[in-house]
């Protein structure tokens, strides 16, 4: 979840409709500029049209391999504005009717995070491919059992987030590879702000901190450092009840602040904290975000990504052959956060592959399910899981 709790989330959709209207001009990552052919459109159907569709619909209405055929809210209003806006033909109140409607190849699941698993499994069910936002699922079983019948039935399964997709994480991950930082010893991420007030999901189980938005560290500081494999973490809830729009005082039952460190072998260690009770100057609007949200030190140099994951603007690189912070990788352009969902569509029609995998996604949701365990019982936690690494080539 990226917008700010209170006033300030209007400025960030304005903010956000700007960055969109510059995408939208933007070329796709996976699509090797002059070479559009654009043959095959990709049927969508979009299931939640809340906070985060409106990045992801624009986004995807600007895509040359999407073509948006249906719109689903379990509140039907949202639903139908959404199919006016871009004129959708369809909207529909329930994903049964999606479902047994219009037909389509691609859902794309941007509901609540607890829905995610059985929305998810319906659609993999009914032979859609899907792109969801995070979490895949709830479990790291839970997931792997999607993927399998994602395997099964030859369709595909993608989450959020895609930071691994960013220039700057490209330049990251060729400087670790070349050596540059000499032997790696720690990493540090930080996200955090003063939560949402429109959704009370982001409180209750299956919610908290570390899905909305230590997810986004946890996926970057694996893809640059490899699989974790082990977890120790604490957590805890420093606002007991919130104000949530149209529903009053709520009581929080999920983690609301989290500290997780991370074995990633080799010595390599490191630590991830996110909450959603964090001051942060400009409010969140991350236009302004300049400072430095990952840190990666070794034995021959420091890497400082500046701004969000999400939103990065460049990296602050410091070696012993040349030890001043110098910027690298600030170009901004080419990525946007909400970029996902018409990557897998861009992957559906031509075969080109994204960087980022379910087998991540699910690693993730496994640190995520480890980090909650290590809370509950006081220990380390070792992790089964792991993903394709490097995540890029070369
Ligand atoms: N808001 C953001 O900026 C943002 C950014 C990145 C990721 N996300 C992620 O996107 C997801 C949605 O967040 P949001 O902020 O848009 O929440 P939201 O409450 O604004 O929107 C969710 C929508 O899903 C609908 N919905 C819930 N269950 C449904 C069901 N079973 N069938 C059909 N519709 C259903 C709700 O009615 C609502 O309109 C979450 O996973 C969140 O972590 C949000």
């Amino acid at each position: 979840m990226h917008p700010p709790s209170g006033i300030n989330r209007r400025r960030f959709f304005m903010n956000s409709a700007l960055v969109g209207a510059a995408l939208a001009a933007a070329p796709l990552a996976l699509h090797a500029a002059g070479s559009n052919t654009a043959t095959r459109k990709i049927k969508v159907g979009v299931i939640g049209c809340g906070s985060v569709a409106r990045m992801y619909l624009p986004h995807l209405s600007a895509c040359p391999f999407v073509e948006i055929v249906s719109t689903c809210d379990i509140i039907p209003e949202r639903a139908q504005r959404a199919a006016d806006q871009l004129s959708i033909a369809h909207a529909y109140p329930h994903i049964d009717e999606m479902l047994a409607g219009e037909p389509f190849e691609l859902l794309v699941n941007l509901t609540d995070m607890q829905e995610h698993e059985r929305l998810n499994r319906q659609a993999l069910e009914a032979g859609k491919h899907v792109f969801s936002e995070k979490p895949l699922a709830n479990s790291l079983a839970a997931g792997q059992e999607l993927l399998a019948l994602a395997l099964r039935e030859n369709l595909r399964l993608w989450g959020a987030p895609t930071v691994v997709q960013s220039p700057q994480f490209a330049f990251m991950a060729q400087t670790l590879a070349a050596g540059k930082l000499g032997a790696i010893s720690a990493a540090h991420g930080i996200y955090g702000h003063l939560g949402p007030n429109w959704a009370e999901f982001f409180y209750t189980e299956g919610g908290g901190s570390l899905p909305d938005l230590g997810v986004y560290n946890l996926t970057y500081l694996t893809g640059l450092l490899g699989p974790a494999r082990a977890v120790t973490a604490m957590t805890s809830i420093i606002t007991q009840q919130r104000a949530i729009h149209g529903k009053g005082e709520i009581e929080v039952t999920a983690e609301d602040n989290a500290m997780v460190l991370v074995d990633h072998g080799n010595g390599i260690l490191s630590h991830v904290q996110c909450g959603f009770n964090y001051f942060t100057p400009h409010e969140h609007d991350h236009t302004h975000q300049d400072h430095h949200t990952i840190d990666i030190i070794g034995t021959g140099g420091q890497m400082l990504l500046a701004g969000y994951d999400w939103a990065p603007h460049g990296v602050d690189l410091a070696t012993s052959a040349s030890p001043r912070l110098e910027r690298h990788a600030d170009d901004t352009k080419g990525y946007a956060w909400e970029c996902g969902a018409s990557l897998a569509a861009e992957c559906l029609a031509t075969g080109k592959e994204p960087l980022f995998t379910p087998e991540h996604a699910l690693h993730v949701v496994e640190i995520m399910q480890a980090a909650r365990q290590s809370q509950a019982e006081g220990k380390r936690v070792d992790i089964t899981s792991t993903f394709k690494w490097p995540v890029m080539e070369g």
